[in-house]
């Protein structure tokens, strides 16, 4: 069965969806998305999810689709045209196809992209890395400065993914002035003794959907959190490592630049966080 993916308010199998060679995403990379994961056929965190797509628009000054206030009827759509019960929902707004190729924003009259498509993942939610946990390596972060966007710039992050895996593991963390900004599509963490350390909020990271929601459980659990950078000699000594995400939710880092994290296996905290968000994140479903 062909995918069925969402273009402009049509839904058609995935070979007839077109967009234009001259849309500003192609050319520019000037458009934003967001991943949503579906367990059990619902939609996790759809409204925060929507809350900062609104908010890369506005920090773009990006028109908003026609279809904005319909998104949750789209996910649905394509949830069950596409029968996903475990799976992602990738969804990409761009600022448009003008009429040629031009570096200044097109007139008003040219309206956004929008893209919908599914991604299904059977047992999304019972991968066996979460058991044995992931490594990384550390490389330099040297992309721009409005990482608290979520833009489609992300050939940098491909490049750190394509890093690690010939360095054998399995993500790349970024570093900058010394300090863990993020993981290449993740949010970072170390825990020491019972704290969990995570990068603060600002324009060098991501503003994670899944690290709010993490950090707001650990917290309801006693869990003491401290939001600041921290470095990978820091990491290295940690008891702990893990890395928060869309679609790997809460999953355990047991080694760093060939370092192993505590034990070397993914330790409690991280496999707590783990269950308390499933647990919690399935109930609130929608
Ligand atoms: N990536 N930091 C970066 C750089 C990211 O790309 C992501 C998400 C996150 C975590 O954000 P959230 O918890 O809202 O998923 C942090 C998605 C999953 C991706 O590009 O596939």
């Amino acid at each position: 069965m062909s995918r069925i993916v969402y273009v402009n308010g049509d839904y058609l199998p995935e070979e007839e969806a077109k967009v234009s060679i001259f849309d500003r995403g192609f050319l520019f990379a000037d458009g934003v998305y967001e991943v949503t994961s579906v367990l059990g056929g619902k939609l996790i965190d759809f409204e925060g999810h929507k809350i900062r797509l609104q908010r890369s628009l506005d920090e773009l000054d990006m028109p908003v689709p026609d279809a904005m206030d319909e998104l949750l009827e789209i996910h649905r759509a394509l949830v069950e045209k596409n029968e996903i019960t475990d799976g992602l929902i990738y969804l990409q707004i761009t600022r448009g196809a003008p009429a040629d190729r031009d570096f200044a924003f097109p007139a008003a009259d040219v309206k956004p992209t929008l893209v919908l498509f599914t991604q299904s993942k059977p047992g999304l939610a019972e991968s066996p890395q979460a058991k044995v946990g992931i490594k990384v390596i550390s490389i330099e972060d040297i992309r721009w400065g409005r990482r608290d966007i979520k833009t489609v710039q992300l050939l940098y992050p491909s490049m750190g993914k394509m890093m690690a895996k010939k360095a054998g593991a399995d993500d790349a963390w970024m570093v900058e002035d010394g300090l863990v900004t993020e993981g290449s599509s993740n949010n970072a963490y170390i825990v020491k003794g019972n704290k969990i350390i995570t990068r603060h909020l600002g324009t060098e990271i991501l503003h994670g959907i899944t690290r709010a929601a993490v950090l707001r459980f650990a917290k309801e659990a006693q869990m003491e959190v401290e939001e600041r950078g921290f470095s990978i000699d820091e990491a290295k000594a940690a008891d702990e490592a893990f890395i928060t995400s869309a679609s790997t939710f809460v999953m355990p880092v047991v080694n760093v630049d060939d370092v192993a994290i505590g034990t070397g296996t993914p330790g409690p905290i991280a496999a707590r966080l783990r269950e308390i968000y499933l647990d919690e994140m399935r109930k609130a479903a929608i």
